[in-house]
């Protein structure tokens, strides 16, 4: 409908009077018309209206009833401006926002939709986005990576909470939720994205996983390792730890403290949690437990610990 009556005017205007704008006439369209509403050929004659304005016989000095309509006298609205829609109520609803250029039919279906938008009126977001220019992804959280257009709200996968399902549950985190938080961790609850918390008593790390100095064990609650473990360790603790008898404090790790550091460790110590450490010369890995470059004796170690290149 806009555009069938947009052609007709164009033909109209482009037969009587060139495609001067409203208001201007002449070969270059540099000449004022006495009416600034009209279309005209020559100062004085008013061939038609500018859209928005009636009756060219009064010169076009009528404002349509509303100003969204086009019409050719007062009580009409032949059709509606761009942006406008709703013949039966003088053309007072607005286009959706996803309408391409802004325009549409009579009725409010589009011509055509922004990127993004889809539907009739285009009102909703393409599948897996929402916001106010559908540019926003719903959360991984959301069942099936949808989420409502308008708030980007929906039914959360396992592990997820959340309006928008875009926190894990308590005591999860990482990409998929599915990572446990530190024990170390008040109230065993973390950050979603990386897993940091506030420390309980005795722990420290950005993620609460290491006992601070001193502590060990389960809870990090033990203050020496002799005290949880002189029983079981032996004699032996510490005679083995590069002959540096006495070092009873360490050398251990693991749950219990029950694991030996690796002979490979620097200084023969490692991480009380999981016995990582720096590597002496000819060792890698996490825990040093590999020599390099294939080698089957990493270094003077191999003097103690005769079967530890066997392994490797
Ligand atoms: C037409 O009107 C505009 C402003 O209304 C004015 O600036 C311009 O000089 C006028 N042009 C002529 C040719 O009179
Ligand atoms: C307005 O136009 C319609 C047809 O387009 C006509 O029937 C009606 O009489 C006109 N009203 C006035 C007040 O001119
Ligand atoms: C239509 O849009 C105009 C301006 O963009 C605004 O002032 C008006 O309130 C809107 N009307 C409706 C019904 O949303
Ligand atoms: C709205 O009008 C257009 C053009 O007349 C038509 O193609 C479309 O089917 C109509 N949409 C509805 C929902 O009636
Ligand atoms: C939507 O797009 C407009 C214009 O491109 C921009 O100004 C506005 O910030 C955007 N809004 C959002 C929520 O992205
Ligand atoms: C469409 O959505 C994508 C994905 O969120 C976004 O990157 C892009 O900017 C959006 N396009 C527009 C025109 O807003």
């Amino acid at each position: 409908m806009v555009i069938y009556i947009f052609a007709i005017i164009l033909y109209f205007i482009n037969a009587i009077c060139g495609l001067c704008l409203p208001g201007k006439h002449g070969d270059s369209c540099s000449y004022n018309c006495t009416y600034r509403h009209c279309f005209c050929s020559s100062e004085r004659a008013c061939e038609g209206c500018e859209i928005g304005y009636w009756d060219r016989r009064q010169n076009c000095e009528l404002q349509c009833i509303s100003l969204t309509c086009r019409c050719t006298n007062i009580t009409n609205c032949l059709s509606c401006k761009d942006g406008s829609y709703g013949l039966d109520s003088k053309c007072d609803k607005n286009c959706s926002s996803g309408c391409a250029s802004n325009i549409c039919y009579n009725n409010g279906t589009c011509f055509r939709c922004k990127s993004n938008y889809t539907g009739n009126t285009c009102d909703s977001c393409e599948d897996g986005l929402y916001g106010a220019n559908c540019s926003l992804q719903c959360s991984q959280g959301c069942e099936g990576r949808a989420c409502s257009s308008r708030d980007g709200t929906c039914n959360c996968n396992t592990n997820y909470r959340g309006e928008k399902c875009d926190s894990c549950i308590e005591g999860r985190y990482g990409l998929s939720c599915s990572e446990p938080c530190s024990p170390g961790c008040v109230l065993d609850d973390c950050t979603s994205i990386n897993g940091n918390c506030d420390c309980k008593e005795y722990y420290k790390g950005d993620t609460c996983d290491v006992c601070v100095d001193g502590r060990y064990g389960h809870d990090c609650l033990s203050t020496s390792l002799n005290d949880e473990h002189s029983e079981t360790d032996g004699p032996n603790f510490g005679a083995a730890v590069g002959g540096v008898v006495g070092a009873v404090l360490v050398g251990r790790y693991g749950l219990s403290c029950s694991e030996p550091c690796n002979p490979g460790c620097v200084l023969d110590d490692c991480t009380s949690i999981n016995g990582n450490c720096d590597c002496k010369e000819y060792y890698k890995g996490d825990t040093c437990d590999v020599c390099v470059d294939g080698r089957r004796r990493c270094g003077m170690d191999y003097l103690l610990f005769p079967n530890f290149n066997d392994k490797n």
